[in-house]
């Protein structure tokens, strides 16, 4: 099987989608130093915050230069977008940041979208190892903003509802239709406390657990505090279960 190099994290909102995506960044710019590429696909914009980095721009402002500039738009179509692309990414120690932040105006994402997209396409053969935080829900996959990713982490805590949100993706992923090319999808457990659930419970809930994140309280006392957690220190409770799961699933 192929090393896996693209890893995006979904789920249902709340459910620990940026913790976990920023841990798996933290733990692959280690192995891989500046070979790593993190996107913010959401458009909240959290991980700049969980990975102390300022933004230099955005997707959704190269979009907004395209449309108020024919120029802009020409050089675009010219061919070097990954060059306009390139030219936004924050970099980070180990890693470097692609956003696609808010849209200026009310209104529909596809644009953006497909834009990131493109950037997606683009960028991720210049890198090791790719990770994205994607939005709450499957739409970025019926969009095929997620496209061609390896491994679709699903995370979700123990509610009933936020298991059926992820039950409801892994479906989606597995479909594997019309240009959805999502090799595995598994679900994460997240905020986990005592024990892990019982096989009882894993065996209800009927999905491929790819991992367990326990409740972490400096991890959260960090987040609340606007702190990165690129300073959590590593042998904390969920970084330690990123490690086992990143290891899990790169083989
Ligand atoms: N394992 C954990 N232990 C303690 N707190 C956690 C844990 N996972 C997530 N949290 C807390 O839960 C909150 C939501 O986490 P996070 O922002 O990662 O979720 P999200 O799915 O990205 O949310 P959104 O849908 O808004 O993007 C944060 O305050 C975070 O600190
Ligand atoms: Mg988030």
């Amino acid at each position: 099987m192929d090393r896996v190099r693209s890893i995006a994290v979904t789920g249902k909102g709340g459910t620990g989608k940026t913790v976990l995506a920023t841990l798996l960044i933290r733990l692959l710019a280690e192995r891989f130093p500046g070979r790593v590429l993190a996107i913010d696909a959401d458009s909240a914009m959290s991980l700049p915050y969980t990975l102390g980095l300022e933004l230099k721009g955005t997707v959704s402002e190269i979009r907004k230069n395209i449309i108020g500039s024919r120029e802009a738009k020409e050089k675009l179509s010219e061919g070097p977008t990954k060059s306009v692309m390139r030219g936004i990414l924050a970099h980070g120690g180990g890693f470097d940041l692609l956003a696609m932040g808010r849209p200026e105006e009310p209104g529909c994402f596809c644009a953006v979208n497909e834009l990131l997209r493109y950037g997606i396409d683009t960028l991720i053969t210049d890198y090791e190892a790719v990770v994205i935080d994607g939005e709450a829900g499957p739409e970025q996959l019926n969009r095929r903003v997620l496209k061609s990713i390896d491994v679709l982490l699903v995370a979700a805590d123990m509610s009933a509802r936020s298991l059926e949100t992820a039950a409801g993706i892994i479906r989606v992923a597995n479909s594997y239709d019309e240009g959805l090319r999502v090799k595995r999808a598994g679900l994460i457990l997240n905020r986990v406390r005592g024990d892990r659930p019982g096989d009882e419970v894993l065996r209800r809930i009927g999905l491929e657990i790819f991992g367990i994140l326990p409740e972490d309280d400096l991890l959260n006392e960090y987040d609340r505090e606007g702190r990165s957690l690129l300073e959590l220190p590593l042998d904390s409770p969920c970084p330690l279960a990123a490690r086992e799961i990143l290891d899990r699933i790169m083989g």
